[in-house]
């Protein structure tokens, strides 16, 4: 009961800009013009399979919903870095950090999750092509989807509620731009095993099974596009899976980054600033690898540009 009330009571302190503070307004501006584009191409393509019938498909479902997943986590952790820049303002109490974390290691499994859908998607799409509208129907893309988000914040609880019984009674100061997960627990005082245990048996769950069903699906995706006797053919399967396979490869490449990056204090800069590159790399890119690089995204911006230079017209009459 001590523990408790001594840990709800805590502020956390977040140094992440101290040392480049000597740029606050400069690094606003670029945080600020980041994070709004972001949440443009992000919404745009929330927009966009929305509204074209033509992107109706279980791919866009999945697409949308990854989409607005990005936007959520963004918003759980730049808007605070903003007001950090800001204002100076620095401390953060234990139970906004504890939500903060929350939200992002549930929408991070959720992703992982997500992620796995659609190569899944891809492979059914592929190599089973026949049984595909069987398979995928909207019935079932709802329900896997729903069922990501349930298991990405139901099964971070547990961590959660571990989290809220540690006891913090040295400095409180985080060396990080946000409430991460091992800069937080670092400062405590209780014994950490436990924890640590569950937090890894959580993220390995969540990064090792989604990775290998990923490999799985699209070795069987390679091996289906190799056996297609024509070039074109084969190209034209390719394309409907090679946003999606790079959006993967940097998501996995930049976790596979990280985590191997020692943890070290003289690290300890570099992993700071990797930690923030990490957060906003897979939702600034999303949108543009699946607007750039695919024809039916393009041809859906191309017809809603029409649609609104049309509508301008009519204004201006
Ligand atoms: C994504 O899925 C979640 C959970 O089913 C839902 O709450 C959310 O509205 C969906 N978002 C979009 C843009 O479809």
């Amino acid at each position: 009961m001590k523990g408790r009330n001594q840990s709800t009571a805590i502020e956390f302190i977040l140094l992440g800009f101290s040392g480049l503070s000597n740029l606050p307004v400069l690094l606003f501006v670029l945080v600020l013009i980041t994070y709004m584009i972001i949440l443009l191409g992000n919404a745009l393509i929330v927009l966009i399979t929305f509204t074209d019938p033509a992107l109706h498909t279980p791919m866009y479902f999945f697409l949308r919903n990854l989409s607005f997943l990005e936007i959520c986590y963004t918003s759980v952790t730049i808007p605070e870095m903003l007001v950090n820049l800001l204002t100076r303002e620095k401390t953060i109490s234990f139970s906004s950090c504890a939500a903060q974390m929350y939200f992002l290691i549930s929408l991070g499994g959720t992703e992982c999750c997500l992620l796995t859908l659609m190569a899944y998607d891809r492979y059914v799409a592929i190599c089973r092509p026949l049984v595909y509208t069987a398979i995928m129907n909207k019935g079932v893309c709802i329900q896997l989807v729903v069922g990501s988000w349930i298991t990405g914040f139901l099964a971070m609880i547990i961590i959660i509620i571990l989290m809220s019984q540690l006891i913090f009674c040295g400095p409180t100061e985080i060396n990080s731009f946000f409430c991460d997960f091992i800069p937080v627990i670092k400062l405590s005082c209780s014994d950490l095993h436990v924890l640590k245990v569950v937090a890894f048996i959580c993220s390995s769950v969540f990064s090792v099974i989604p990775f290998i069903l990923t490999l799985t699906s699209y070795i069987c995706i390679i091996i289906t596009i190799l056996r297609i006797p024509s070039t074109t053919g084969k190209q034209k399967a390719f394309s409907t899976c090679s946003s999606h396979l790079i959006v993967v490869t940097i998501y996995y490449g930049t976790l596979i980054i990280a985590y191997m990056l020692p943890k070290t204090d003289t690290l300890r800069n570099l992993n700071k600033i990797f930690s923030v590159f990490y957060t906003v790399v897979t939702p600034l890119l999303n949108p543009l690898i699946y607007s750039l690089r695919n024809k039916e995204v393009k041809e859906a911006l191309r017809k809603a540009l029409s649609k609104c230079v049309a509508f301008a017209r009519i204004m201006e009459m």
